[in-house]
């Protein structure tokens, strides 16, 4: 719900994110790379009202209706990183075509990347929710910061550079950007036009797959990834906050691996843009209480089914799913909400505190696992 209905108190007045879905029409539509894979759309409220503020690295949760050609229309939930700093009237997302799979063949590409890419542009209204997520720059401090980036985990952080660069432009910002090359380079210009006005800004692109046209010490700074090697060589010492966004296969190795260095666990943030195992250090992660050991018995009330949790599956989602109980998901990763569901009895616990806030009773599936005998409302 909204605060204030008066555009000229803006300033004056805080603004309250809003509850459920409200309808926003895209103002413009703009890509970022030079293979036009990531494109921005720029959102603005259809009520015309002003906009709460955010923090940086937060993101949108999208309700998506539509219909493939021949096929019914379906309801599809994302979430998107906001790739632009916080302003009353717009907010601005970017999003990457997910392409299919190599193999097996003929896999469909993903669907709601496909479809803004293919069907949303100027003039399109869209759903979309409040923005929300425990990712975020901690404002307060004043530490130097490393951002890294893999692929398209450079939104959260073209969110945190504007910031910073309005808020606190003393502060000291590292980025390392993972990328395959200048094909793929999201948001290059702006990025470099930044480094040439923000002495406190330090780029560090690094390309794993560098065209031939492509300089080194030009376009790129170093050849393979970001890796423990790359940061210790170039930070030299623990004193930063980490905040990390990238593929699955790099947060794994990232995340233990800066723990190891002795980074302090609440000076590594992460976010995964869907389901991703990082394994931490005990004082990181937050189960709450110890399983019970499998197997153990979940009650789906309102499937009538009774079954038997082998602690195989990752989380309760994919065991419902393989057991053919169908169960309302969007992110799989502990954001959206979609996948919420009332404890009847038990208590499921999380690896880490999921980025949806729960009320009293409630678990989320997508990233839960049951710590011993529960009934579920699903
Ligand atoms: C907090 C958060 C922030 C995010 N921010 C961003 C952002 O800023 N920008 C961004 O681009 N994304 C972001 N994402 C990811 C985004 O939400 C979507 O997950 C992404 O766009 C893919 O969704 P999709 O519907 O296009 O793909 P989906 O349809 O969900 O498919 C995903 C992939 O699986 C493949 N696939 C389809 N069917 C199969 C099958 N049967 N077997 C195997 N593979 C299959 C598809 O080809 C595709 O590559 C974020 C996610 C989270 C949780
Ligand atoms: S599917 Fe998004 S929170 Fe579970």
């Amino acid at each position: 719900m909204l605060v204030t209905q008066d555009k000229t108190q803006r300033i004056d007045r805080p603004l309250l994110a809003w509850n459920g879905f409200r309808a926003f029409r895209v103002a413009r539509r703009a890509y970022e790379d030079a293979a036009q894979t990531q494109c921005s759309f720029y959102l603005e409220p259809v009520d015309g009202l002003p906009l709460p503020a955010f923090k940086p690295g937060q993101f949108l949760t999208f309700s998506l209706l539509f219909a493939a050609k021949g096929a019914a229309a379906r309801k599809l939930i994302r979430c998107y990183s906001l790739s632009e700093r916080p302003t009353p009237d717009q907010y601005r997302v970017t999003i990457k075509r997910a392409l299919a799979p190599s193999e097996p063949a003929g896999l469909p590409a993903g669907a709601a990347s496909s479809y803004f890419h293919e069907h949303v542009h100027a003039g399109s209204t869209l759903q979309i929710g409040a923005p929300s997520g425990r990712f975020h720059l901690n404002a307060e401090s004043d530490t130097p910061v490393v951002l890294i980036a893999g692929g398209i985990g450079i939104t959260p952080m073209m969110c945190m550079l504007r910031w910073c660069a309005q808020h606190q432009p003393q502060r000291v910002v590292h980025l390392f950007y993972g990328v395959r090359n200048s094909a793929e380079h999201a948001f290059k210009a702006v990025l470099e036009e930044m480094a040439l006005k923000q002495a406190q800004l330090r780029l560090h692109t690094v390309y794993s797959k560098p065209l031939t046209e492509d300089g080194q010490g030009q376009d790129y700074q170093h050849t393979g990834y970001v890796d423990l090697a790359l940061l210790k060589k170039t930070l030299r010492h623990i004193e930063h906050e980490f905040y990390i966004c990238g593929p699955a296969a790099m947060m794994a190795c990232l995340v233990p691996d800066l723990a190891a260095w002795g980074v302090a666990s609440g000076d590594i943030h992460f976010e995964a843009f869907g389901p991703a195992m990082v394994s931490l250090p005990a004082d990181v992660t937050q189960v709450q209480g110890q399983p019970v050991s499998a197997p153990i018995s979940v009650h789906f009330q309102r499937s009538g089914r009774t079954l038997s949790w082998s602690g195989q599956q990752s989380n309760l989602l994919d065991f419902a799913e393989s057991h053919g109980i169908q169960v309302e998901s969007g992110c799989r990763s502990g954001s959206c909400g979609s996948c919420v569901s009332t404890l009847v009895y038990g208590t499921v616990g999380y690896d880490r505190s999921p980025d949806f806030d729960l009320a009293p009773g409630q678990c989320l599936l997508c990233v839960g696992k049951p710590l011993e005998a529960l009934a579920l409302d699903a």
